[in-house]
């Protein structure tokens, strides 16, 4: 069977960016940037983009173009005894990040509809943690399901299904034609709305007023080079598929710089109408900045419904940014199921429908432990885990693979033969030395300050149960899929650059 393919250049690109632009987009870079430095955040966070993010894009964009394949089939037609790597990638990212992902999308439809009578009460706080979530007092009392949540699951689950279902053209490229320009519009209207009220200014001020300082704090630099890998979804194994459905022709480099640019320009975009809300809080509560900026869940479930609650018309201004951030998440999951799904579909031949359904069903039931009462535990915790531990180690051995076994100077003439924009040897230097050192001192450091304190002040059992656990049991489950035949002779056709392999 041929392999599927996009329709346009443009629907492969609006794919890419839909991947990368995800919930991060909106809460975890505006809250970093205002916390290391404000503007001068800029400074680190383009550095890890020039010499981390966008070589690795390429590499990624290269490696799936030239080897024609999923990542464990890109990686075995590298070497058979690398295949695992990509299985381990796809494993714990399908069987992990996805669904604590899904579950926070559920949140946020909830939201969504919340929004309109302003359901979060007086207190959003309380409503959040206690009646919303329920939160638990620890990971090991999961309690009961919260129904709410489990509704909205189902629903972000069906609609992935539906968009994987229809396959690469008919499905992914057509959901991200509406959902792209969707999203650019609502994010639109929230920064023009965001910017008339009163004290938008005094949040604009706190957001990129640079701070130097901060810049010689080495967590400012790692909050930077993390925040970059997980934002243009590097090592998801996602952008080794999506540039496996490249036809011949492909722009590789200029494709990297687009989605890379597309990508931050969100960010730093969606941003404004971030701050400019703050702001405005500020202002009418008399309160300074410094109180009312919260991040990541407390930014957008906390300090966000307080504001929206006293906004005029806020609670069109509420469901706007709920529905935001529901469109960003879903075209994200959706790329995350389908790196899976290409690996299955590759490595056994079965069909797209069949597997698209199978896993999905797994997908949502593997999900529900995060609609429980101790689901916020436990995605905090594998969270913590996957992205700072699993991420990070598939880009160093990623790096290694690519850049030592096969060879950057081999896939920079395939790059460089397809694409307009030439990449020189700085590149192969940025693979093979500087991207694999900058990500292992983020991986000592990290492992440094868990052996210091547990995480979270979480109990080690539960650490080392849920979080180790989780890429220890998806490591061994890449092993054996990669000890398993492969049912379709993928793996043995040559890549695009014809050169005869060792
Ligand atoms: N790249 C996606 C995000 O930022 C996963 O949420």
């Amino acid at each position: 069977m041929a392999r599927e393919e996009w329709n346009s250049q443009l629907g492969f690109l609006l794919a890419a960016v839909g991947s990368a632009i995800g919930l991060g987009n909106i809460w975890r870079f505006s809250y970093l940037a205002y916390e290391h430095g404000g503007g001068a955040f800029l400074i680190p966070y383009i550095i890890a983009l020039l010499t981390a993010g966008i070589p690795l894009l390429i590499l990624e964009y290269g490696i799936g173009h030239e080897r024609i394949g999923s990542a464990p089939l890109a990686y075995a037609k590298i070497r058979k005894n690398w295949e695992w790597l990509g299985w381990w990638a796809v494993l714990f990212v399908m069987f992990g990040i996805v669904l604590y992902y899904s579950a926070v999308i559920s949140w946020c439809l909830n939201y969504f509809l919340l929004s309109f009578n302003l359901g979060w009460g007086d207190d959003p706080d309380s409503f959040f943690f206690k009646e919303f979530l329920r939160v638990s007092e620890s990971p090991s009392e999961p309690g009961e399901i919260r129904t709410p949540i489990l509704y909205g699951l189902m629903v972000v689950w069906l609609i992935s299904w539906a968009v994987i279902y229809r396959g690469v053209q008919r499905g992914i490229e057509l959901a991200n034609k509406i959902l792209m320009p969707l999203l650019l519009l609502l994010i639109t209207v929230l920064v023009v709305w965001a910017l008339t009220l009163e004290g938008a200014m005094e949040g604009l001020k706190a957001y990129v007023t640079p701070d130097f300082n901060k810049l010689s704090k080495p967590e400012v630099w790692i909050d930077a080079y993390s925040q970059v890998f997980f934002t243009l979804s590097l090592g998801f194994g996602i952008m080794i598929a999506y540039a496996s459905y490249l036809p011949e022709k492909a722009n590789i480099t200029r494709y990297a710089l687009l989605t890379a640019g597309i990508n931050s320009g969100f960010s730093i975009f969606a941003g404004i109408a971030v701050f400019a809300v703050l702001g405005f809080m500020a202002t009418t509560t008399g309160k300074p900045m410094s109180e009312v900026v919260s991040q990541s869940i407390g930014l957008a479930f906390v300090a966000y419904p307080k504001a929206i609650s006293l906004m005029p018309g806020g609670n069109i201004f509420g469901a706007v940014f709920f529905l935001c951030l529901v469109v960003a998440g879903i075209s994200s999951a959706v790329s995350i199921i389908e790196a899976f799904i290409a690996a299955l579909v590759d490595k056994f031949g079965v069909s797209r429908k069949k597997s698209a359904t199978m896993i999905s069903v797994l997908g949502f039931l593997g999900a529900i432990i995060f609609t429980t009462q101790g689901g916020l535990l436990w995605l905090d915790i594998v969270d913590h885990f996957l992205t700072h531990y699993g991420l990070i180690m598939v880009g160093i051995l990623e790096c290694i693979v690519v850049g030592w076994l096969f060879g950057t100077e081999r896939l920079r003439r395939h790059i460089n033969r397809v694409s307009s924009l030439n990449i020189g040897i700085w590149w192969d230097l940025l693979i093979r030395f500087f991207i694999p050192m900058i990500l292992a001192l983020i991986f000592i450091g990290d492992l440094y300050t868990e052996l210091q304190k547990p995480y979270g002040g979480y109990s080690w059992t539960s650490l080392v149960l849920i979080g180790r656990d989780w890429l220890m049991v998806t490591l061994a489950v890449a092993f054996l899929i990669a000890s398993m035949p492969w049912r379709t002779g993928h793996h043995k056709l040559e890549g695009r650059s014809s050169i005869k392999k060792d």
